[in-house]
Parts: structure tokens; sequence; C-alpha cells
């Protein structure tokens, strides 16, 4: 009697995460989560964990392309892995990075860029870098209805305007600017703002000023919510990891361990055993070679 295997459908009870939901989070004081994702496996596993925001990051030319930095990551490469996010993560709010060129050259390219990330990327929002020089961007690309999520302190499209990935906001004028900023884009529009590499007691300034969530990333555990990007908090990217990272895995090493053992067993033809191997019924076999 064969027996038939049943998988259980993984259904999804969770209501869709929106802008109203990070909103109502932050008035209640209960912690937003965030992290990034580039493909279809990762942000399936995340969504199922339970994931608030899921941010399709233009570190993705970092930690997935290999680039120096992200300054090289084009738009066709953003909404090639938004594409796979997306597929992967049915609740969790998805949220598209603009990548460097994207928006900086007219407030129209902005727009048009942004609504690419909704049209052909099946994100729900778009972030962007930097702070009131971006104030008209954001102002036009929310009146098209496109929710914008900000991003100031450590920029890193301004890698080399900032002199490298280096902590922003820790002088009194450098930080009066920094709240100035968030103020600014709060009042053009964007529903959040990431705040990156900036003093712990300036992120919770910032945050409480601001009736918008605040996501941190080196920010201290004042702001509204947190993110990292995936492949630091997996142990995945070795070249370098900031002082704000947690590890919660060596999946580098964890990976090294296994392609080591799949080198090992092939060279030592231990693997394919038995159990990985597709048989014939012998007398199919002897047909053949009786016909050869
Ligand atoms: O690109 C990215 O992953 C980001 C996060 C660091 C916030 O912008």
């Amino acid at each position: 009697m064969s027996t038939t295997t049943v998988f259980p459908v993984k259904t999804t009870t969770r209501k869709k995460v929106t802008t109203l939901t990070l909103r109502q989070k932050k008035e209640r004081g209960e912690p937003i989560t965030m992290l990034t994702a580039y493909d279809y496996p990762t942000a399936l596993i995340m969504d199922e964990a339970g994931m608030d925001v899921i941010l399709v990051g233009d570190s993705l030319g970092m930690v997935v392309l290999g680039y120096e930095n992200t300054l090289p990551v084009t738009m066709e490469d953003m909404l090639h892995h938004c594409r796979a996010v997306a597929r992967g993560a049915k609740s969790a709010m998805l949220i598209g990075d603009m990548p460097f060129m994207s928006y900086q050259t007219s407030t129209e390219e902005a727009v048009r860029n942004a609504g690419r990330f909704l049209q052909n990327g099946g994100m729900d929002a778009v972030k962007l870098e930097g702070g009131h020089e971006r104030a008209e961007a954001i102002r036009m690309i929310a009146a098209a209805g496109i929710p914008v999520m900000g991003h100031i302190g450590l920029t890193p499209q301004s890698v080399h305007q900032l002199g490298g990935f280096r902590p922003q906001g820790k002088s009194a004028l450098a930080a009066k600017r920094l709240l100035e900023d968030a103020l600014r884009l709060e009042d053009a529009g964007c529903f959040s703002i990431v705040l990156e590499s900036v003093p712990a007691r300036l992120g919770t300034l910032i945050s409480q000023k601001l009736t918008i969530p605040t996501i941190g990333i080196g920010a201290g555990a004042g702001c509204d919510g947190q993110v990292l990007v995936t492949h630091d908090a997996l142990g995945l990217f070795e070249r370098f990891t900031p002082k704000f990272v947690k590890k919660y895995a060596d999946l580098h090493g964890e990976m090294q361990r296994a392609f080591t053992q799949y080198i090992a067993d092939v060279q030592a033809k231990t693997f394919p055993a038995a159990e990985h191997t597709v048989e014939m019924k012998d007398d199919e076999w002897k047909e053949l070679l009786n016909s050869l």
C-alpha cells in the first residue's frame, strides 16, 4: 500500500503590517522589528518568524554583490531583488531602498523611480537617504501616495562626503542639525525615519521629538524600532563588522563546514550513497543490456 506524505500548508494568519501598524506600535511603546532581505527564502523565513518590516536595502551591493560600497547599485538590481522578496513575504511591510542617483537628480525622477518600486518591485514603501535637502523629493513622492521612510545619520551613499563609514552627530552642532533634519523629514511626509550610527542619547531625543517611528541601527535602545543588515546579524559578511552589530549566528563558519564536508564526501565517494540514488528494476536493466 502506498502512503502519501501530506505536507502541512502554511497559512499566514498574521495581518499585513502597514504604516498605521507602525505608528500604533510607537504609540503603545512596542518596539518595531526590521531586518534586510534580498532573496525569496530569507524573506519567507523572516515573514514566518513574525518580522514587522523587511527592507530590501541597497546594502545588497556590499553583502550580496560584493561591491566596495553601495554606490554601484542600480534600479534594475534593486527591482530584481525586491521581486524575489515580495514573492516570499506576505505579511511584513516591504520597503525598497532607492539606490544612489535614483532620486538625487530631480524630483520628477525621484517620483518616477519610487513608483517603480511599487509597480514593478512589489514593495509597499520606499526609503531614501538624506536630510533637509531631500524634503522636496519626499513631499512629492508622498503626494503620489507612496509611503517614504527617511534615513539620516550615517548615510552610506554619502560615504565619500562623510570621509568613511563613521558615526555621525557626535558634536552638539552636528546633533542639532540631525534633529532639525528629522523634524524636516517628518514635516515633508515621511512615515518613519532610520537613524544610523548616532549617539544613543541623540537617538532617544529624536525619537521623543517625532510623532513618526524611528528605526535605529547603531542609534541605541531609545529608538522606536531596530534594524540590522541580515548578513551582519547572521555572520555571513566577514569583511568588516560595525560595533553596533550583534551576531545571532555564524553562517560563514557553518557554510564553510558544510562545503568542506561535501568536498571530502565526493572525493571519498561516500556521497552519493544508496539513499541518494535512483534505482532501475532488474528486468528493465536486463532488457537494456540485451538490446545492446
Ligand atoms: O541598505 C541598508 O541595508 C540600509 C540599512 C542599513 C538601514 O539602509
